[in-house]
């Protein structure tokens, strides 16, 4: 015992106060993702999902669509890196919707920035056991992630920084002027500026790096199967033909895309858990006594690849998404943005940005695997997100 609080004194910080997750130590349990529920953070919450909802996402979206249409037009058919690209187009729309500004994809800082999440995110998978065994944090793997989770926190202070350099009362740029403006206006500031941090950097890790995974997975998947791609493509031709980009009202005649999109989430969940809960009371849940303050993970792969549930689960198949007419189905237990009072705050984002970008990419290329290159196998590696492995594209305008 006298070990272990000598471990925790010198960390300055005891793990096991509190629901600080191990990995994301550097939030200081504070934000969307770490802070406990209480009645300050559900106002937290409740704001920040207040200001997502009314945003006209496809409207904020648009310009970072043409941006990356053009970027793999550019590329004039060579290979690229399907996942930068993609990732630099969702760091931009959640950049975007926090700080009201974009980067150009080759903007070394911008780069440098997302090669720090996808560092941390890497790494974090290595040192995921320090999450159930805290007291572990001292070895070289934990210390790797630690340093890569600061240093990606240090790249977003620096672009807070100046964004408040440039405050003005009279204008919201973002949602960090929207919590800015509270913590101005209020005696009782709902933001202090630690929370506008950690909610920075949450908000642009939890923002950028789940969709962009998720859209890569679901190039993987496209490439894997073509027929898929192919039914795709179809639909989006009939549907919106050649003259314009798909737009979040062709959804309801798009069944088959959106079955897709579906599949794509359940076949490779980006969060096969849940982030980390904590039992507020003592409670009997099927008839186990959990205590309070116990942790809990929920599972959702051992959902999506149920066999009493989806059939033969661990095959990619859209058309299970879709009833005997055609039309797109509910399927119960299907939940990738979770239930309850911790489910994703940004799921109305994440949804028509995940459909706008890959209905745009699909509808304006064809994308195949570079001559001499091979698709890798479709597993991917367990950080804070199910990252997908590298692969390269190569894609062609369509006529
Ligand atoms: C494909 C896209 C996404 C998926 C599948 C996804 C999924 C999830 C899941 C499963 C959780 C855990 C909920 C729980 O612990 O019960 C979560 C939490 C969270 N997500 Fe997302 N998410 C996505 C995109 C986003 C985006 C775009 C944002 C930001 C705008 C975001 C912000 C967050 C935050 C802040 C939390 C923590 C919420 C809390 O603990 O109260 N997510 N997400």
């Amino acid at each position: 015992m006298k070990l272990f609080e000598m471990f925790f004194r010198e960390r300055e910080l005891c793990p096991l106060a509190g629901c600080n997750i191990p990995t994301f130590r550097f939030l200081g349990g504070r934000g969307l993702l770490c802070a406990d529920y209480s009645t300050e953070f559900q106002r937290q919450r409740n704001f920040i999902i207040k200001y997502l909802s009314k945003l006209d996402v496809e409207k904020q979206m648009e310009n970072e669509i043409i941006a990356l249409i053009q970027y793999i037009g550019h590329k004039n058919g060579q290979r690229f890196d399907f996942n930068s690209a993609v990732s630099a187009s969702t760091s931009n729309m959640i950049g975007a919707l926090l700080f009201g500004s974009r980067h150009d994809y080759d903007d070394p800082d911008f780069q440098a920035l997302i090669e720090a999440y996808h560092s941390a995110v890497k790494l974090s998978s290595q040192a995921s056991f320090q999450n159930f065994l805290p007291y572990l944090w001292f070895l070289p793997q934990c210390k790797r992630s630690a340093h890569a989770w600061d240093n990606y926190a240090k790249s977003v202070n620096q672009i807070l920084h100046k964004h408040r350099m440039a405050y003005n009362a009279c204008a919201t740029r973002g949602l960090i002027d929207a919590m800015m403006h509270q913590t101005k206006e209020n005696d009782q500031p709902l933001f202090g500026l630690e929370d506008i941090k950690a909610n920075s950097q949450t908000l642009y890790f939890a923002g950028s790096e789940t969709s962009s995974s998720t859209l890569t997975w679901g190039m993987l998947f496209l490439l894997s199967y073509p027929d898929v791609c192919n039914k795709l493509q179809s639909e989006l031709d009939e549907v919106v033909g050649k003259l314009r980009r798909p737009t979040l009202d062709d959804r309801p005649n798009l069944p088959f895309t959106c079955a897709t999109l579906l599949e794509i989430q359940r076949c490779n969940n980006i969060a096969p858990f849940s982030g980390m809960h904590k039992a507020t009371k003592d409670i009997k849940v099927h008839g186990f006594f959990i205590p309070k303050g116990t942790r809990i993970l929920a599972d959702y792969w051992s959902i999506f690849m149920n066999e009493a549930i989806w059939t033969n689960p661990r095959q990619f198949q859209p058309m299970r998404f879709l009833d005997e007419c055609g039309n797109l189905k509910k399927v119960e237990g299907f939940i990738p943005f979770s239930l309850g009072k911790r489910s994703c705050p940004g799921e109305s984002l994440a949804k028509p940005e995940m459909f706008l970008i890959l209905t745009a990419l699909v509808h304006a290329f064809t994308f195949h695997v570079p001559d001499g290159e091979m698709l890798p196998v479709p597993v991917g590696t367990t950080g804070s997100v199910y990252v997908p492995p590298k692969f390269n594209v190569c894609a062609r305008p369509r006529q």
